[in-house]
């Protein structure tokens, strides 16, 4: 339970960061909506703009490339409420999507075990067997699956090729001499 708190808090601060700046330019914090204005405390917060321009940008969302920004140390967030809480990072990836038009969607154990804690998606959203789970991009578009985050809380859905990353047509990657898409370590 500790450490499902620990990612809540992890994604709670950064929905409040995407939130706050999610149009084209980071808002300052009187006009985003978020803040009161008149609230003689707003003066006192660092600005997103100032906070965030030196973290590695992006075109997209709320322009922090955020899994560069943590491998890279540009930022240190506190991994656990309780000290006790323990941290496990999963390193394997998954590609799903062996069969449709779109490239293959690599989904990174590792770019969310680094924020979340296995609980956040084992089991309630995904079954933690490779093949499991039917995907689909319409209920992601509906805020289910991957959209409960993506779309939220982390980079939007329309950056395609985020996902669907791996080329069919790639030398190595291809399951070709598998219809069942069964080559591949972990795949569906
Ligand atoms: C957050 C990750 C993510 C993003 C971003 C994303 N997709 Fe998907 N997409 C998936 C997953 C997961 C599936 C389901 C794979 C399966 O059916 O096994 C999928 C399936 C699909 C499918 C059906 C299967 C196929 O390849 O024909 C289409 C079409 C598709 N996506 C198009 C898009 C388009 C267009 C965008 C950008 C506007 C997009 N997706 C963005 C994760 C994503
Ligand atoms: C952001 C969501 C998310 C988080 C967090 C997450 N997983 Fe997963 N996990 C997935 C998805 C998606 C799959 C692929 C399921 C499929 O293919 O149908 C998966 C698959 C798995 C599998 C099956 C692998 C295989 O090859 O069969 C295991 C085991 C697993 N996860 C364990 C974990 C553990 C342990 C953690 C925490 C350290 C974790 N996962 C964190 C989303 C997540
Ligand atoms: C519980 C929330 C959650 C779910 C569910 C989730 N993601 Fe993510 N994902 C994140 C967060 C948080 C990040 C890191 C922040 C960011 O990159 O926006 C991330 C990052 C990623 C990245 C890496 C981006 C990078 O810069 O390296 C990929 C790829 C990705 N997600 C794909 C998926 C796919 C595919 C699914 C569904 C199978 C999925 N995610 C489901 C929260 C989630």
């Amino acid at each position: 339970m500790d450490s499902l708190r620990r990612s809540i808090g992890r994604v709670l601060a950064l929905a409040t960061i995407t939130m706050a700046c999610s149009a084209a330019n980071w808002l300052p914090l009187e006009s985003d909506g978020v803040h009161d204005p008149t609230a003689p405390g707003v003066k006192h917060l660092q600005q997103p703009a100032e906070a965030l321009k030196v973290l590695p940008p992006d075109t997209t969302g709320n322009h922090v490339r955020w899994v560069e920004a943590l491998e890279k140390g540009a930022i240190n967030p506190r991994d656990r409420l309780f000290s006790k809480a323990p941290t496990q990072i999963r390193e394997d990836d998954i590609l799903l999507n062996l069969n449709g038009g779109m490239p293959i969607v690599r989904f990174p154990h590792r770019a969310h075990t680094l924020w979340l804690d296995c609980g956040n998606c084992h089991d309630h959203l995904f079954k933690a067997k490779a093949g499991a789970n039917k995907f689909s991009m319409f209920a992601i578009l509906q805020g289910e699956q991957c959209g409960v985050c993506h779309g939220a809380v982390s980079f939007p859905l329309t950056e395609c090729s985020r996902c669907h990353s791996v080329a069919r047509s790639g030398p190595s990657r291809v399951p070709a001499a598998s219809p069942g898409g069964g080559a591949a370590p972990a795949t569906r």
